[in-house]
């Protein structure tokens, strides 16, 4: 069985105090989750919620990083900052950095490499905005950005690899793709890495949905055979909501 992940994607949200406020309600609620559970606070909030969560089974992620280790970036955030408050995990690529910021998959893939240099599990973002999915594009625009941000990341390498497919059009929307719709992206997505890899990187590979999901539709998605956990907004920001999640089963 692949070791499924459920996260919260924190984004723009929350002071440090209240970021600290809620990761003290989460703890509790989720010390006996089955799977492993991750928080994704802005960068601000880390150092405060790093230090509640230490020691705990809830894994401390970062939103994004820079694509190098240090210098004259105003404004950006390095892999060693990171890696010196304890941050095990690193969102990258995910749609509002692709569609806002204009992060390209080559940037992107420098930030995969770098991450996993130094020890961090990136959390690969991909997925198809509404109109490449009503034009029939939905895998292959996966595909590229699935191809693109693993260049150069080695069978080994991909052990630390996370997946986190989140249909744009999904996304603070409501709107969460079927199970059926997800789960064919998926076991699509699963195929490329194996034929990328091998099958057996392709079985234990995470891959997890992202696109409102939250505990009214979380059983339903976590079902699906190729469904290996959440990124999950919206829903994350809450400590009961969040805690429904991570204890779905
Ligand atoms: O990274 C997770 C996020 O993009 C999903 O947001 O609010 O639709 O759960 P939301």
């Amino acid at each position: 069985m692949r070791n499924y992940l459920i996260a919260g994607n924190w984004k723009m949200n929350k002071t440090p105090s209240e970021a600290a406020a809620l990761a003290k309600e989460i703890l509790p609620l989720v010390k006996d989750a089955d799977y492993r559970v991750m928080v994704a606070p802005s960068f601000v909030c880390i150092p405060a919620v790093a230090s509640v969560l230490k020691g705990s089974n809830v894994i401390v992620a970062a939103q994004n990083m820079a694509g190098t280790e240090s210098g004259a970036f105003t404004g950006e955030t390095s892999v060693l900052m990171l890696k010196d408050l304890g941050v095990e995990m690193v969102i990258l690529g995910h749609s509002e950095r692709r569609h806002i910021y204009g992060e390209t998959n080559e940037q992107i893939n420098e930030k995969v490499k770098l991450a996993l240099s130094h020890g961090l599990s990136p959390v690969l973002c991909i997925g198809e905005l509404l109109e490449e999915r009503e034009a029939g594009k939905a895998e292959s625009v996966c595909f590229e950005q699935l191809e693109k941000g693993l260049v150069g990341v080695s069978e080994s390498d991909m052990d630390r690899v996370i997946i986190a497919y989140e249909p744009v059009w999904a996304i603070g929307t409501g709107k969460t793709a079927t199970p059926e719709d997800a789960d064919a992206i998926h076991a699509a997505c699963r195929k490329k890495i194996a034929s990328l890899y091998s099958s057996s990187v392709a079985e234990k590979v995470v891959i997890q949905y992202g696109g409102s999901m939250n505990p009214s539709n979380v059983k339903t998605l976590m079902a699906m055979e190729n469904i290996d956990g959440g990124l999950i907004g919206g829903a994350s920001l809450k400590a009961d909501s969040f805690a429904e999640l991570a204890n779905f089963n």
